[in-house]
This record gives C-alpha cells, structure tokens and sequence, in this order.
C-alpha cells in the first residue's frame, strides 16, 4: 500500500522529535500502522532555520495554508502551539478533508468542541494524546482502556515545570523564585513561564480529561485555576511534618451536584505513589467504579516522548482512516449526540479538606477563638499543630488541617478568623486531597 502522507506544520522540539522516531522506527510503524507513514513536507515560518534542525532532505515550506490543505496530503500534524494561527490551520485542514494530530491543549482546551464539531461534520478525525500528560497514553487510557467504567475522578501531576519547581523547594529548601530560576537554567520552563506557574497549562489539561472522563462538552473557562506562585517553602515544611507532599494537581470528580473542576496546590498523603513522583515528570491517578485506582506515569514534555504520543495518534489514525467514520472511536469518548450537560460546579460548591496557616499572637484564648469559629462553621478539625515562628516576639504559627467541607463554609471562616486582631498575617489555606 502507497504511505501515508503527512504534513507537519511547525519544526520546533517536537517536529524534530516526531521527523527523528518517524524514521528510526520506520519499520516497526510499517509493521504496526499496515503502510508506512511518509512525511510529505513540512511547514516552518524560518525554512533555512528548519532545514537545519531536521536534516536537509524534507520539502519545506513557509506557507502554512497551502501545505494544510494540499490534496495529497492525508494527514495534518499541527505542532505550532497557541491559538492563532493554530485554529484556522486545523479548521482548513478539516474543511479540506484531512485527519488532524495535535499536540496543542490550548487549543483543544479552549476550541475542542468547535472543532470536533467540524471534523464530525467533515467525516474526518482529529487526534489529540500529546495534548495532555505528553508522551502518558492517558487520552487512550481513559478513552478506551477504562471504557468499561464509570469514571468517578481524575487527579492528575500534568505540569512537569511547576512539579519540578515543587520539587525542588522541598529537597533543597528553596523559595519559589530561586527553583523557578533553576527551572529556566534548565530549560524546563518557558522564558515566559506564566502558563505554567499559573495553573493554566494544567488547567488546559484537566479541561481535556474531564470532558473525555465524563461526557461532557470541554469547559476550560469553568475550571477554578490557581498556581504555584504564592506557595511559601515553611508550608512545604509544615506539610510533610505531617505527612503530606503539596503538589499542583489537576482534579476533576464527578459528585451529586455537578463535576468539579480545579488546578490547585494540594496536599497528598506522601505515601500515595503519586505524591512521591518528583522532577518534570508527570503522573495521573484515574479511579473507576469497577477497576479503582489506576495510575499512569511518564514524561510530560520533551521532544521524543511528546513524540511517542503523535505517533501513536498516527498510527492510530493510519489504520482507521478507511474505516467508517461511525465506527471510530468518539473525539471526547462519548457519542456526540450522548454528551451530557452536567454543570461545572463553582468552587464555592467544592468539597475538600484544607490546610491553614495563622501567625497568630502567642497569647490565651487564641487557640479558642479560632477553633469556636471553625465549629460554628460546622468545620470539623483533623489536626493541629503550633510551633514558635522564630521570629518576632510572642508570634507563633498555628497550622491546622480540616475534614471536609465546602469552599464557601471555609471562605467565611477564613474571613472571621482573619478579622481576629491576634490574627497577624494573612491566613494561608492549601486544599487537601486524601485520593482514597
Ligand atoms: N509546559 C508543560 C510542562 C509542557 O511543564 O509540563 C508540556 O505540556
């Protein structure tokens, strides 16, 4: 059978990783995909600059339109990152009748349903695994592997730059500033780390998975997102004297009310598999009704493994691509005419456990005061610990973990305890996840 045609448009670390893996495993692909897969020509806005990172013999073009919407080109593999041009890319290669791979979360995160719809419309399919977690197969994991069960939540380390920057308060005792410089050094996190130490990268990603997990539309702009960048090395500190690692985590779980959907530092138990995963790597934990927990773990980024995951999607895409577009796997695991609309639920309606940290005034009564409020609150305390801060005369630190409850209970408590004149600074609230 004659190869498959590709486009590839972007030449950056991924195109170079895919171009690279494409070649070495040329065979085994043949062997697996039922025909080779032939990169075409590659779309690069610096050509000379692309000639040079991924070797002289491919066509390269500037002109990422015409190469999208080529007739012989089957397969368009968009690795240009961002919004725009990235959709109208994928928006003309769908019109022209091409299957597209992705590796963009934003994209998919912020107009998946837009273009799904479009490649439903067009009979083609779009293919998305690099998206989310890199080279993890997670989208294939919970699309298909786990198609058996009800999903009940998804917890998920989706971020290997701010789990590196994470990481490294806790080893070395450095502030956030001093690991997210290091994380730069290295060249984990973006000269612009913003969507990273947001939350908003992992947001993209938890968007993506719980659309699929649930059956419902992806809803990013309903995700409650908050990064890294407060987060202070004492409260790592506290963390662990009471076992637990804070980690950025990626959560979405299906309750009575609605499906909550959050990015937010998180206390783990340090002894569950995931609060010891460390570095730029990435882990994600799905819990299923018949099978319970399952955890996935790999690289999140990097050329190749974000490669492995295009080229899975490739090959994926190979063997179906005759195929009755009825009898492919859905875009969002669901049948298009079976989505739910179930809400997203506004954090306010979340139910966790927390951690709080109060400077408080070393005085009687302090203690009291605090704790009448939580129990007016109908705020259950799981634990308590107080310890001199150090600094300052007759100031310590109070740390407590609650059971759960809803945000908005906590939100007025925090908000009475802060109004406390022994209450010296602002109070610190990290949620808590047990992942049971
Ligand atoms: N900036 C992302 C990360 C890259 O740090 O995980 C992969 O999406």
């Amino acid at each position: 059978m004659n190869p498959i045609q590709i486009a590839l448009l972007g030449a950056g670390t991924v195109a170079s990783g895919v171009v690279k893996v494409l070649e070495r495993n040329r065979e085994e692909l043949r062997r697996r995909a039922g025909r080779e897969i032939a990169v075409a020509a590659v779309a690069a806005r610096n050509p000379d600059k692309a000639r040079a990172a991924l070797g002289g013999a491919l066509p390269i073009t500037s002109d990422f339109e015409g190469l999208a919407t080529r007739p012989d080109i089957d397969i368009v593999v968009e690795l240009i990152g961002g919004i725009s041009p990235a959709r109208e890319l994928v928006l003309s290669a769908i019109a022209a009748g091409k299957h597209v791979v992705t590796a963009n979360k934003a994209l998919i995160a912020l107009h998946g349903n837009e273009i799904f719809a479009a490649a439903q419309a067009r009979g083609v399919m779009v293919a998305f695994e690099a998206a989310v977690a890199g080279g993890i197969p997670i989208i294939k994991a919970v699309r298909e592997g786990l198609a058996g069960n009800c999903i009940e939540w998804i917890a998920g380390i989706i971020n290997g730059t701010t789990n590196f920057i994470l990481s490294e308060m806790r080893d070395k005792g450095l502030d956030f500033a001093t690991a997210l410089a290091q994380a730069q050094a290295l060249g984990y996190a973006e000269a612009d780390p913003t969507f990273d130490i947001e939350g908003i990268d992992a947001a993209h990603k938890a968007a993506i998975l719980c659309a699929i997990a649930f059956g419902v539309p992806v809803q990013f702009d309903k995700a409650y997102v908050e990064g890294i960048t407060a987060l202070q090395s004492t409260d790592i500190r506290y963390a662990e004297k009471l076992g637990y690692r804070i980690k950025l985590l990626g959560i979405t779980k299906r309750t009575e009310q609605g499906i909550e959907l959050r990015v937010h530092p998180t206390l783990i138990p340090a002894n569950r598999l995931i609060a010891n995963v460390e570095g730029a790597m990435n882990a994600v934990v799905v819990q299923g009704d018949a099978v319970g927990p399952t955890l996935y773990y790999g690289k999140g980024a990097g050329s190749e493994p974000t490669a492995s995951a295009v080229i899975a999607d490739l090959v994926d895409v190979t063997r179906l691509h005759t195929a009755d577009p009825e009898h492919r796997v859905p875009h969002l695991a669901f049948r298009p005419e079976a989505m739910h609309d179930i809400p997203i639920l506004p954090m306010a309606q979340v139910v966790t456990a927390y951690y709080l940290r109060l400077r408080v005034a070393d005085q009687a009564g302090v203690l009291a005061d605090l704790t009448r409020i939580l129990a007016d609150a109908g705020i259950s305390i799981d634990a308590l610990m107080q310890r001199e801060a150090g600094e300052g005369e007759g100031q310590t630190d109070v740390i407590m973990l609650t059971h759960d409850t809803t945000e908005a209970r906590m939100d007025a408590a925090i908000a009475r305890m802060q109004a406390l004149p022994s209450v010296l600074a602002p109070i610190v609230r990290i949620r808590k996840e047990e992942l049971r």
